[in-house]
């Protein structure tokens, strides 16, 4: 089967992605520096799938590096390439790191791909790209607006960056994914996200605050114009997420894709509040969670979901799990995490 370089590999999406790869079939070379992991997730890897995948401590911000990793593997047939900063708020702190590293690591990736004639390549972008977007559910027609942040504004630089590559790359074929919000864990609670301390995006908060990491948590707002007056946002749980990486792979395999670069929108389809997504970790840990209305934080859109159809159509994608999905996985991966840190 096909060998596939996937780089941030022992990251959140990538660990997970290589285990749907696997369950696929295919082979698995990852490289990522540790910038925002360990090495651990190839162990959860190993335990789910039986399989240990080869991991290069490199940064692929060095472009010499980058080509070593094609020159050990010339049977190269494609790269998803997740490696990236993604802190929205840290990205305002510090654009320079956040432009050099997402966009640096992006080129050298192509380059090397180019120099080597390795033909597919899976961009992990995000709804960040529509920015405050004009029209709901978001296709992927919608027009972009101004970035909200420089983690953003990387992510359409490296739309384009892959789109201008491909036009001078005859043969090269690109799919830029755009994700809404990923959460929840694999099922056997072995890999999952592990954020940075504190986390900032709402699942993991959830479950900090539940394992009592913090006395209680923020809900940002109650007064936005949606049904309970909390914002909306479409999650989409990892296992999924993962999944639309395989389909996504295999599309460009078969030559199924009309043009050289093409766009899909990764969410459930619909939106859930914030206030829903904490009843719902609710009902599925049987657990009362310590929450207060605070007030909105800056930079929040009221409400983003996706319209999904073309993934489901061109793809054959289709996402199954819901947000209690995610709550339940993300709680059982919390407390393993914490048991194993502890013991
Ligand atoms: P993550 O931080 O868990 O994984 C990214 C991995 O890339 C990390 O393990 C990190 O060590 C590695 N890395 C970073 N820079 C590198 C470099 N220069 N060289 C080698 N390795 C490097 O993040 P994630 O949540 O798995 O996100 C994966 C991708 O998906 C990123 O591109 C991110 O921007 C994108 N994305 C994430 C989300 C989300 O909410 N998690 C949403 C939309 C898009
Ligand atoms: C979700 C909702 C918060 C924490 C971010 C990036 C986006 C993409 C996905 C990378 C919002 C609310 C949160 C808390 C809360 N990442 N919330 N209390 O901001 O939709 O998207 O992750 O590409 O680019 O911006 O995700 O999980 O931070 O927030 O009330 O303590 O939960 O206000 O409505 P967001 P999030």
């Amino acid at each position: 089967m096909p060998k596939i370089l996937v780089t941030g590999g022992c990251g959140y999406i990538g660990s997970h992605t290589i285990v749907d790869l696997l369950d696929h079939g295919f082979e698995v070379v990852s490289a990522d520096n540790l910038s925002n992991a360990d090495e651990s997730a190839l162990d959860g890897i190993k335990a789910i799938t039986g399989r240990r995948v080869p991991n290069y401590v490199a940064d692929l911000c060095d472009l010499d590096t980058t080509l070593h990793i094609f020159e050990d593997h010339p049977d190269i047939a494609g790269v998803i390439h997740f490696a990236a900063l993604k802190l929205v708020g840290e990205s305002v702190e510090q654009p320079i790191r956040y432009f050099r590293n997402n966009l640096n690591s992006l080129i050298n990736v192509l380059d090397a791909m180019c120099r080597h004639r390795v033909r597919h390549f899976i961009f992990s972008s995000s709804c960040s790209v529509y920015g405050n977007a004009a029209e709901l559910p978001v296709t992927e027609s919608t027009p972009l607006q101004e970035a909200e942040s420089p983690y953003a504004r990387t992510k359409q630089m490296g739309e384009q960056i892959v789109q201008d590559v491909l036009k001078a790359s005859p043969g090269l074929q690109a799919v830029l994914l755009r994700y809404f919000n990923p959460a929840g864990a694999h099922p056997s609670a072995l890999i999952g996200e592990a954020p940075t301390n504190p986390a900032t995006n709402l699942v993991p908060v959830i479950t900090e605050t539940a394992i009592g990491l913090r006395s209680e948590m923020t809900v940002f707002g109650n007064d936005y114009p949606t049904r309970d007056g909390s914002c909306i946002r479409d999650y989409i749980h990892i296992m999924d997420l993962a999944n639309a990486h395989t389909r996504a792979l295999q599309y460009l395999l078969d030559g199924r894709n009309a043009q050289p670069c093409e766009i899909f929108n990764l969410g459930i389809g619909h939106g859930v509040t914030v206030l829903e997504a904490i009843h719902a970790f609710e009902r599925v840990s049987g657990q009362a969670l310590a929450w207060h209305i605070g007030a909105r934080r800056p930079g929040d859109v009221v409400a983003v979901y996706a319209d999904n159809a073309r993934a489901r159509q061109l793809l054959g994608w289709t996402p199954a799990r819901n947000i209690d999905d995610i709550m339940r996985t993300a709680w059982a991966w919390e407390q393993q995490r914490r048991r194993s840190k502890n013991s």
